[in-house]
Formats: structure tokens, sequence, C-alpha cells
């Protein structure tokens, strides 16, 4: 079964990351989500693609300025349509919550923090205990730019899948030396520039191959005839319905 990824939830319908969002997969027959994760001054884990609130939400600033108390008087759906006016920045803890609710599984990306190491390692244990939410029948994969952050989470939670994200211009010769020494189980690869003999070397190396992000049928069909495992899409219902659990 090939898997597609409701990339920041179903992104083209509702506003990214949001609780809305996600909560379209089931009646569109997607069971995936992909989502973003930073984390606030206080230490709270929310789902952000970008450390700032300019491009997502009703006011500008920094994500790292704020604490939970905030995120209350933050409008992150108004930007998006009317139907949305009010929605929040969810938390992580209200991500796995309605995950368990819906029976999604999740691929968690942590982004790569600015703010240091220590933020860094802030949110990797929010990312943790948030997960210690989630229930045991749910899929779990846990990706990011940032091999160092990976590597870590990985180290402590040897048990969880693990998957390295490259872009085009970050993917290079040694990208498998990275995976050996994240001991990834996937790669996450940009769509563009992406060749048939990339995808079979990734394949022959044993690793699931995911590919973001692909918003065309026919592209689609043609990683998959590659061998490519799943994609992330921000259309998931245009897809036709062998790619759907409908
Ligand atoms: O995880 C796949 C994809 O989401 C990575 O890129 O920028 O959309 O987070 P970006
Ligand atoms: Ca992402």
């Amino acid at each position: 079964m090939k898997t597609l990824f409701a990339h920041r939830g179903m992104s083209s319908l509702a506003p990214e990351n949001t609780l809305a969002a996600f909560s379209l997969t089931p009646e569109y027959g997607l069971n995936w989500v992909e989502c973003d994760v930073d984390v606030l001054a206080d230490g709270t884990v929310v789902l952000s693609h970008d450390e700032t609130l300019d491009r997502c939400t009703d006011r500008p600033g920094s994500l790292y300025d704020l604490t939970v108390d905030d995120l209350d008087d933050i409008d992150a759906g108004s930007w998006f349509g009317d139907a949305f006016i009010g929605e929040r920045i969810p938390t992580f803890a209200e991500f796995i919550e309605l995950a368990n609710k819906l029976k999604l599984n999740i691929n968690v990306e942590i982004k790569s923090c600015t703010g240091g190491w220590a933020q860094t390692e802030s949110l990797i244990d929010g990312v943790i205990e948030g997960l210690k939410k989630l229930d045991k029948d749910r899929d779990i994969l846990i990706s990011s730019f940032n091999v160092l952050a990976l590597a870590e989470f990985k180290r402590r939670c040897p048990d969880t899948s693990v998957a390295c994200l490259f872009g085009k211009e970050t993917l290079e010769a040694d990208w498998l030396a990275v995976l050996q020494a994240c001991q990834a189980d996937a790669i996450h690869v940009e769509n563009k520039g992406l060749t048939k003999e990339m995808v079979l070397e990734m394949k022959d190396h044993g690793y699931a191959v995911n590919v973001y992000t692909v918003n065309h049928l026919a592209r689609a069909n043609q990683l998959f005839n590659w061998g490519v495992d799943g994609v992330f899409t921000d259309v998931g219902h245009t897809f036709p319905s062998r790619y759907r659990n409908v």
C-alpha cells in the first residue's frame, strides 16, 4: 500500500498545521498526517512550520517569544478563510489527543530550532513527552532536516522509526552515511530533481522513500512506479480511491 501523507494536514482545504486541517483527513480517506513542531519560550511544543507568526496568523512576531497562555489570543485561521476564524495554533498535546480520537498515524517533523541546542533539546523533550500519550496502535515516524536532533531523538527513543529529511540542495553523496549514523528507517526527499536512479539506489539500501511535496497525480504515479513508498501532498482529496482508505 502506498502512503499519502496529508502534508501539514489537509492544507489546501484548511489552514496548515491546525486541528481543523488534521480533522479533515478521515473524511478524505487519509490516515497518515505530517506536522511540523517547534517550541515556545516556556517549553510548550506547538505545531508550526515557521518560527515566526507572520505567514499563518493574524500578527507578526517570533514563536520563541511566546508562552502557552499567548496562544488563545492568536488567530491561525482567519488568513485562510472565514470558516476558520478563531482557529488556534495547536499544542502538540492537543494534536496527539486528536490523533488518538481520529486514529491518525503521525509523521512529526522536528523543526530546526534557530535558538540553539538547549532549545532543540527542549523541543525533543517535549516531543518525547507528548508521544507518551499517543495510543499504542498508532504508527509514528519522526523526521528532521537537523540530523543531530534526529540522532539525539533516536538515541533516546530507539524503538521509534525516524527519517532523515533532505532538500534538493542538501542531498549530498554522503546521504547513506547520514542515514546510517541516525539509524534511520526512511529517507524523506524533495520531489524537485528526484530521478528514478536516485530512488532505486535508496531502495537498494533498504530504506523507505517518501517524497515531498507532490501535488500532481501524474508525478505521484511516476514516483510510485519507481518504488517510492509515500508522498506528502497538500491535495490528498484529489487522489483517486486506490491511494486512499475509502
Ligand atoms: O516533511 C516533508 C516536508 O514537510 C518538509 O518540508 O518545508 O514542508 O516542512 P517543509
Ligand atoms: Ca514539514
